[in-house]
């Protein structure tokens, strides 16, 4: 039985991906700074919860005692706002959230892998490219891009791999947050305010969770052994 872990698996992307991965019969354990929302997703499975937030080092490495063959590196934030609003409070939640919880919980999975194991993280397409208001969440999802491209090159013989899953918007607490954003700011109803969002997926829809967690059972898949370093976007096209 494999043992999976999943970042801010209580809710919207990682909740699907925990939820999948012990539907598969693996072990799951799921993270997240409220309990209770890590029980809504264990609901009667036998996943194992743990509260603690990604930026705090000793909690991190304290959730490593035990081996995890394959780590999702998924919680994150959104943020919007350009740089010239931007203070300096809202730059360091945005980086060490997205970016720094990501480094550290890669870190102390590297330590506890033996043999082999599997590196996910949930970049973005803002990882791929930029946009206007939200260059601190965009400059992070470029940062975990760096992270996995060079890591990967780190662990190439041993048997891990390193990647990066890039989504377009998909249908989550995050992208609904978006779309409230969008209408208050231009005074628009919600559905101009969903397509303005998907405006730039060519598929001009949000991307299902489950279309995520393909991706992500993929990457985290045997079959997957070679494919390391990559950035698989899931954006219909976007980029
Ligand atoms: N939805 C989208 O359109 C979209 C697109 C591309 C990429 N992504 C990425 O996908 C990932 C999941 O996002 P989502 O859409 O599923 O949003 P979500 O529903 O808001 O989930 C984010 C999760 O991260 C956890 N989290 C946030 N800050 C944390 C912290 N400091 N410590 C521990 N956990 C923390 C949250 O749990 P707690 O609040 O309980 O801590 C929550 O469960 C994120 O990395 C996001 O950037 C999302």
């Amino acid at each position: 039985m494999r043992q999976v872990l999943v970042t801010g698996g209580g809710s919207g992307i990682g909740r699907g991906i925990a939820q999948h991965f012990a539907a598969a019969g693996d072990q799951v354990t799921i993270t997240g700074r409220r309990m209770a929302a890590l029980e809504e997703t264990k609901g009667d499975s036998n996943m194992i919860c743990r509260a603690l937030d990604v930026t705090d080092e000793a909690a991190v490495k304290e959730l490593f005692d035990q081996r995890f063959d394959v780590v999702i590196a998924n919680a994150g934030a959104g943020a919007s706002g350009k740089v010239k609003d931007l203070s300096l409070n809202d730059w360091n939640s945005v980086i060490n959230v997205n970016l720094t919880g990501v480094f550290l919980t890669f870190r102390e999975a590297l330590q506890s892998m033996q043999g082999g194991g599997r590196l996910v993280a949930i970049a973005s397409t803002a990882s791929l490219q930029g946009g206007s208001t939200i260059s601190a969440y965009s400059a992070s999802k470029h940062g975990v891009l760096g992270l996995v491209r060079s890591l990967a090159i780190e662990v190439a013989r041993s048997g891990i791999t390193c990647n990066a899953v890039c989504p377009g918007f998909v249908e989550t607490p995050m992208a609904e947050a978006a779309v409230e954003g969008v209408m208050a700011k231009f005074d628009v109803p919600r559905d101009k305010a969903a397509a303005m969002i998907t405006g730039n997926n060519p598929m001009k829809r949000m991307i299902d969770v489950q279309e995520v967690v393909a991706a992500v059972a993929f990457l985290a898949s045997e079959g997957a052994s070679s494919v390391n370093g990559h950035a698989l976007s899931v954006s219909g096209g976007e980029i």
